[in-house]
């Protein structure tokens, strides 16, 4: 509704305007103080979600206040709240302070980050924040790179980088429809391997076969002999390998692999060598973590995700670049760049010419907040303590009859099974009866632990499958997460473990 009552379309007035951010300030912060109370998962069923939406598309205006009123009572709290200590889902940022702030000030301003022109100080600060973070991990501070929606378009922006520069496949002329071709090949651990970096192959039309799985070590690191061997038998079968990614800090186990011999292979045959570290090379900040980050600094790219474990809310991605020239060429729309320039005056650097978008929103201003804010020393020991609640965790899980390991705690994301002790001994034992009706209750069991912790809303994870098995998935990538935390949502699986395995129990006919 419009302040002077003229037209629908008025402006707000300041004044009217004012209210309404403070009491949206006033739900932030009342947010922020609750957050620990909350049900991590919605309290009510799809369908009523739905209802709560269901209206037409407004012919008429409405009054400002009717609206916050709505996302008062219907947004938020039919959201999963995943600022919540408890939430273990996926790999989130739990949310920085600053973050809302920062975000509704870029919004004011509106800078499209596209170009230096509609966006000096948008430009620079995430100039600097692409600086920033490649020093924090131990990376060349020269660097190009830029931010991204998040981890999978970061991905895309390195490997198509990679094809554009390790092989003949102009994507800027002819494209796919040039002529013979080979097989472009890109390798990563089985195992660990993300999604995205397929979903990569298939954006890049190279087909999703494209991608080679090597085989993993026991603590699901890429084993690089094999990575070799692959290498050869492709090579001889008429495919063009063109790049390795290692990840840093895996979806399932937190796995790093072994940076340095994948940097090695990929030097001697003249491949690119991503990182893909969406969810944990910022550990590398951490001096005693460095260590197993060692050949990350001689990486082509490294993907990074302040929105995962910086914390920062959605969306930002990441992703380093460190020869800026091959960004450049690869996204440049401009004959002057495909020549091999880039701009060497601040006026001249424009992101359109080094990434996929073009209009770009200012999301650098909250990372650059949040940078600034906790500084390096504080992020580290944010940092710590995700892992240290692995830890934790881990030790919950070796001290319970109940519960096996499948991993070292790593990182920040650690799996783990619930499997009833006489269950267990029967699984160690040389296999008197067949055990795969066992496996299947045990997978059927971890399910239902997960889902009924969740639905109860004391907190969020999901379940995985770590060879072949369903297991729990908890990925601590909240700043607000305590042992104490840990405690209560490990107290809880394992009644609900219990719980559940005495009614199943009699009526599954296990043979054990
Ligand atoms: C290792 C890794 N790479 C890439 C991605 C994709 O990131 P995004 O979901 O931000 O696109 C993820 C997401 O969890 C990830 O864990």
């Amino acid at each position: 509704m419009a302040s002077d009552g003229e037209s629908p379309i008025a402006e707000l007035d300041s004044d009217e305007f004012r209210e309404l951010g403070y009491r949206t300030v006033d739900l932030i912060a009342d947010y922020y103080e609750t957050i620990e109370g909350r049900p991590v998962y919605v309290q009510a069923s799809p369908e009523d979600v739905v209802a709560a939406f269901e209206e037409p598309l407004p012919e008429e205006g409405e009054d400002p206040e009717a609206i916050l009123d709505a996302v008062e009572e219907r947004v938020v709290p039919y959201a999963t709240h995943n600022p919540s200590p408890r939430y273990f889902g996926f790999v989130m940022g739990s949310g920085t302070p600053l973050a809302p702030l920062a975000d509704a000030i870029a919004a004011t301003v509106n800078m499209n980050t596209g170009g230096w022109h509609p966006a000096p100080s948008g430009t620079e600060v995430e100039r600097r924040c692409v600086r920033w973070l490649a020093e924090a991990i131990g990376y060349p501070t020269d660097t190009g790179g830029l931010l991204t929606s998040g981890g999978t378009m970061a991905n895309f922006t390195a490997l198509m980088s990679g094809l554009r520069d390790r092989t003949g496949y102009e994507t800027t002329g002819a494209g796919l429809q040039g002529d013979d071709r080979p097989r472009y090949t890109l390798y990563v651990a089985d195992h660990e391997g993300h999604s995205s970096v397929v979903r990569v192959a298939d954006m890049l039309n190279l087909g999703r076969d494209a991608v080679q799985r090597v085989p993993s070590n026991e603590d699901f690191t890429m084993d690089v002999d094999a990575l070799e061997r692959m290498l050869e038998a492709d090579e001889d079968e008429g495919d063009q390998p063109f790049c390795v990614v290692g990840q840093a800090g895996s979806i399932n186990v937190s796995a790093i692999d072994p940076l340095d011999r994948i940097a090695d292979v990929c030097a001697e045959r003249d491949l690119w060598f991503h990182v893909d570290g969406a969810c944990g090379a910022v550990g590398a900040m951490v001096p005693e973590f460095e260590s197993r980050y060692a050949g990350m600094e001689q990486a082509d790219s490294v993907t990074l995700d302040p929105h995962k474990w910086l914390f920062v809310p959605y969306e930002c991605g990441a992703v380093l670049v460190r020869d800026r020239d091959v960004l450049a060429k690869t996204f440049s729309m401009h004959a002057s760049y495909l020549r091999g320039s880039v701009a060497e005056t601040p006026e001249e650097f424009d992101y359109y010419e080094f990434g996929p978008q073009i209009s770009r929103g200012f999301r650098a201003l909250k990372l650059w907040a949040s940078l600034k804010h906790y500084g390096l020393e504080g992020y580290r020991e944010l940092l710590r303590k995700s892992v240290d609640c692995a830890v934790h965790l881990d030790g919950l899980v070796r001290s319970h009859d109940d519960f096996v390991a499948v991993q070292e705690p790593n990182l920040f994301i650690y799996s783990f099974r619930y499997v009833p002790t006489d269950i267990g001994e029967t699984l160690a034992a040389p296999p008197a009866v067949p055990l795969e009706r066992v496996h299947e209750y045990l997978d059927e069991l971890n399910q239902a632990i997960t889902d009924e912790v969740v639905q109860s809303g004391l907190a969020f994870l999901t379940t995985t499958t770590i060879r072949q098995r369903r297991a729990l998935r908890t990925s601590i990538c909240s700043h607000r997460t305590t042992e104490e935390d840990i405690e209560t949502v490990f107290d809880a699986l394992a009644e609900t473990g219990a719980r559940l395995d005495e009614e199943w129990r009699e009526s599954a006919s296990l043979p054990v």
